[in-house]
């Protein structure tokens, strides 16, 4: 089976940030430390656009890891995600410095007030030219309601409170229809009222009257994306997301979620296809194999079991401080689990595969920097050849590339992966440039 007349999409998974998922790897000689200055992602965006990436995405999160033994300590100490810079001001700055590449930011339903984010993306869609991708998240843990003052929201109400936020902003989007900015000197006339019109949503969560204050934009509504992995989060994703990020483990498995996703996508009213799905995985190429797994070991290497337990504290909203580091994992502790618990039971599973049925916490955490990331590791006609494996068997329809070090590894799989995908005819050989990111990926037309 091959779909030769289908372009792979690549997202590049990035982090206004030290570190991204590759815990420690701020400490890597190609890791740039520049993180706090311009040039940084500007240098960047710069390389991937070049590099033939479709869009240049960044995750957030807005509280320092603190779910670990209640304090922040652990996760300042080692430098584990606890920089966050805004990301609206990023993709502006970003935004003057690149002309193809789709310029993505993460913004909660749970904490912002949908005029604003509304409003936020509608003039980064003006001033990229309709390049700009919205990540919808609803947000993880307890340390971020505790920051905007509020109380936690469970899974399902954060969707519920999801839909009508997005129910808002699309409205608010579309409260100016194309067209409407007449600019006419002669008559004096601006814009035509009828084509401004108030929205008037009165939901259970959110109200807004509208209209908006910024006219339609090149896009209609920004792309949107998502990562929701659980069954609600998947329905979410069917309704809304032009965009979906996974994270299949196997072959099999994305190949599983491509399916499952396209029927949700199909019940939510939509084409199966509308919504082209990305898992992320981490790819370390190297110029021969043993290069590329010597570079394993060392990312593996530079983080310690705390440092990868913050991480997983943070992830699933649970504190692992006081379950005993070498004794068999009991799954009792899966039911004080609030926040995401297929994370951890992912982690346990892999910990038991690679260390057996009494496998323990330290095991569990060892297993998970072997694996984090689900890695694709070897030589640039490998990683090409597993990239293409999961394309051809229906496992997703591009990729969204998660770096160990920034940006020695985006520049490695610029440098050695895409020209192989190119020779491929996987990539496409001409870079498009003029028209939105929506119609170049073959997204939902929303200017109308
Ligand atoms: C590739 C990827 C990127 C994600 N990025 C973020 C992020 O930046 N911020 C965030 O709060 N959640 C992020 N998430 C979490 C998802 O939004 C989602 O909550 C998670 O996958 C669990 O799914 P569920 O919400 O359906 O339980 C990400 C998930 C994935 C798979």
């Amino acid at each position: 089976m091959s779909r030769r007349d289908d372009h792979m999409i690549f997202a590049a998974f990035a982090s206004a940030s030290t570190t991204k998922t590759s815990l420690g790897a701020w400490m890597h000689p190609s890791t740039d430390p520049g993180f706090l200055t311009p040039e940084y992602y500007i240098d960047l965006a710069r390389e991937l656009e070049h590099g033939g990436f479709d869009v240049l995405f960044f995750d957030d999160r807005l509280a320092m890891p603190a779910a670990y033994g209640g304090s922040t300590e652990p996760a300042v100490e080692r430098g584990s995600r606890v920089v966050k810079l805004d990301l609206v001001a990023l993709l502006g700055l970003l935004a003057g410095h690149t002309n193809r590449i789709g310029l993505g930011a993460t913004y909660s339903t749970t904490y912002g007030m949908p005029y604003h984010v509304a409003r936020m993306f509608a003039t980064l869609d003006h001033l990229s030219r309709g390049r700009v991708v919205w990540n919808i998240v609803t947000s993880l843990n307890e340390d971020e309601a505790e920051n905007f003052g509020t109380d936690y929201l469970q899974a399902d109400q954060r969707y519920d409170r999801a839909d009508e936020f997005l129910e808002i902003t699309t409205q608010l989007w579309e409260s100016w229809a194309e067209g409407a900015v007449e600019l006419d000197r002669e008559t004096g006339r601006f814009a035509d009222p009828a084509s401004v019109r108030r929205i008037d949503y009165d939901g259970k969560f959110l109200r807004s009257r509208g209209p908006l204050t910024v006219p339609r934009t090149p896009q209609g509504w920004p792309v949107l994306l998502q990562a929701g992995q659980s069954g609600r989060g998947r329905q979410f994703a069917g309704r809304w997301a032009d965009l979906v990020f996974t994270t299949a483990h196997s072959a099999e498995a994305a190949q599983k979620h491509y399916a499952a996703q396209q029927a949700v996508t199909e019940q939510a009213g939509r084409p199966k296809d509308a919504a082209k799905i990305l898992p992320a995985v981490m790819c370390i190429v190297g110029e021969t194999e043993e290069i590329a797994r010597q570079k394993n070991d060392f990312f593996n290497a530079l983080s310690d079991p705390i440092e990868q337990l913050v991480f997983l504290a943070e992830q699933a909203n649970f504190d692992f401080s006081d379950i005993p580091m070498d004794e068999p994992w009991d799954d009792a502790n899966f039911d004080r689990v609030t926040g995401t618990r297929g994370i951890i039971e992912a982690f346990v599973k892999a910990g038991r595969a690679a260390f057996g049925a009494d496998a323990t916490l330290r095991d569990i955490v060892k297993a998970r920097s072997m694996t984090a990331g689900n890695r694709f590791i070897g030589t640039p006609t490998q990683v090409a050849d597993t990239l293409e494996e999961w394309f051809d068997s229906y496992g997703c329809d591009g990729f969204a590339i998660m770096p160990s070090d920034v940006p020695g590894s985006f520049e490695d799989f610029t440098r050695l992966v895409m020209p192989e995908l190119r020779r491929r005819g996987r990539v496409p050989e001409v870079e498009v440039t003029g028209v939105t990111l929506r119609s170049r990926l073959g997204l939902a037309d929303r200017t109308q």
